[in-house]
């Protein structure tokens, strides 16, 4: 039962374990986004993409510290997509935020789209990190960031979660590497280890 439930983290589906998730991603991953967004100035971004963007609490966190931004969010769960259209239902209508079924590995946004990319909890699924982060990078305008932020990113955690869920666990170093093969620069790497918590920045120069 907890299993079926776990692994709706990966994809969330229409049935009442998927919207137990939702939920409780956009209740449990406050804290953790809050310090990921602490790492990374991005009051002046205007055009920033939130990828797998869940239960859509993320985007509504971005909203709050940023002045004029227009945040999209991408998910390619139809279910995650429908919860976060619901909680940003007004910022939508106020043209404030988009939100698109679509998976990282085909993003249909022209080059240089955004000035800030972000993945909460998401890279664990993703099909192939290197290519992936390329996309990424594409959709960047220079000068643009791509944030990561995860909490589980050791193998004893991984050992702990991999048991419920299909997902790949990448050390703060990994996703450093991930990103300079991907092209991106500058890259900060910050943990806390008393949780875990891992945020990486790299930068399109
Ligand atoms: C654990 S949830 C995290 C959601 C949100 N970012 C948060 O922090 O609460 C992972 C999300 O990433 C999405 N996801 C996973 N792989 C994806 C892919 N290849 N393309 C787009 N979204 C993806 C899932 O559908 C899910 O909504």
């Amino acid at each position: 039962m907890l299993k079926h439930i776990l692994s709706n983290t990966r994809k969330p589906d229409s049935s009442l374990s998927g919207s137990i998730i939702l939920w409780s991603m956009n209740k449990g991953h406050e804290k953790l986004a809050r310090w990921g967004l602490s790492k990374y100035d991005l009051s002046n971004k205007k055009f920033i993409l939130d990828a797998g963007c869940g239960g859509g609490k993320n985007i509504s966190n971005l909203l709050s510290i940023t002045q004029n931004a227009c945040v999209y969010g991408i998910d390619y769960s139809s279910a995650s997509v429908k919860k976060s259209t619901e909680f940003n239902k007004k910022e939508i209508k106020e043209g404030r935020v988009k939100i698109f079924q679509a998976d990282v590995s085909d993003l249909f946004f022209e080059n240089e789209s955004f000035d800030a990319v972000t993945a909460f909890e998401t890279i664990y699924f993703w099909p192939s990190l290197c290519e992936n982060f390329k996309e990424i990078y594409r959709i960047l305008q220079k000068g643009g960031v791509f944030l990561v932020c995860n909490e589980i990113s050791s193998e004893k955690d991984a050992e702990k979660w991999k048991k419920y869920i299909d997902m790949s666990v990448y050390t703060k170093s990994m996703i450093a590497d991930f990103m300079k093969t991907a092209g991106f620069s500058d890259i900060n790497i910050h943990s806390q280890p008393k949780n875990g918590w891992i945020c990486v920045t790299g930068i399109k120069n």
